[in-house]
């Protein structure tokens, strides 16, 4: 049985004291929850505090990003021993807003997952297709290149990572996948599993759905077997509306 991931990705959201009032908040409303994994991604710059802040609490710490390098003379960058440091146990990988605006390759991307699991952190690995794609029947094609050329080579410390299916047309825009549309790529992933790593891997991956998720849609998205948890941009902002989707009702 894969247990529900639930994560927020802050993005460039929430200075240092923002995000600590953020985090104190969750960890004493969120304290209840045992049925749900629960994560955080804040900015690297508010690792610290929210560290500090979820300490003995059931929330993870996360980071959104990390250098394949472990040190070395690579101005503005972070080295995932840093992270290790700070106590985070997830580092969102291949998010769509790198590959578009830091063009971060497949290639990079696969560099970076190898080093996670050698530093032992969860990757959460992102894939998706652009609005084109998905309109000229590329879908699949799509997440099968990102899967064989991000997933390349790993074969030890697979099961340590989390894959998100994003799809980049549902990302801040309000427009949901159905979960029927985001159940289909789950699957296809899954399949994509079972063919390359293996049949335990496969049904023990957790796939998480990202894109707009919201309190008025978790429900019927987690309702979808295929879904094991959400990847959250806006909505993990607010404690409120976070909380809602940790607690999603079982229907
Ligand atoms: P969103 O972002 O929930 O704001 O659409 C999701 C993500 O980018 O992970």
């Amino acid at each position: 049985m894969r247990k529900h991931l639930i994560t927020g990705n802050w993005k460039m959201y929430k200075t240092p004291k923002q995000a600590k009032e953020l985090a104190q908040q969750l960890k004493t409303d969120l304290a209840d929850v045992k049925d749900v994994d629960i994560a955080i991604c804040p900015p690297f710059t508010a690792l610290p505090v929210v560290a500090e802040a979820i300490k003995g609490s059931n929330i993870e710490l996360g980071a959104q990003n990390m250098h394949y390098e472990t040190k070395g003379a690579f101005t503005g960058e972070i080295s995932p021993e840093f992270l290790l440091e700070l106590g985070c146990k997830y580092v969102i990988l291949g998010h769509s807003e790198r590959r578009q605006y830091f063009n971060e390759t497949d290639e990079l991307i696969n560099k970076k997952l190898m080093t996670a699991l050698k530093m032992n952190i969860s990757p959460i690995f992102c894939i998706g297709e652009k609005l084109s794609e998905r309109e000229s029947g590329k879908t699949f094609d799509i997440i099968k290149s990102q899967l064989n050329n991000g997933l390349a080579g790993i074969k030890e410390g697979i099961d340590k990572i989390i894959i998100a299916y994003e799809p980049i047309w549902a990302i801040g825009t309000g427009k949901t996948a159905t979960p029927k549309q985001a159940a289909e790529v789950h699957e296809y992933i899954r399949d994509w599993l079972k063919k390359n790593c293996s049949l335990k891997v496969a049904e023990e991956k957790r796939i998480l759905y990202g894109g707009s998720v919201k309190p008025d849609n978790i429900d019927e998205l987690m309702a979808e077997k295929e879904l094991d948890g959400a990847l959250v941009g806006g909505a993990s902002l607010e404690a409120l509306s976070f909380i809602r989707l940790v607690k999603f009702q079982k229907v």
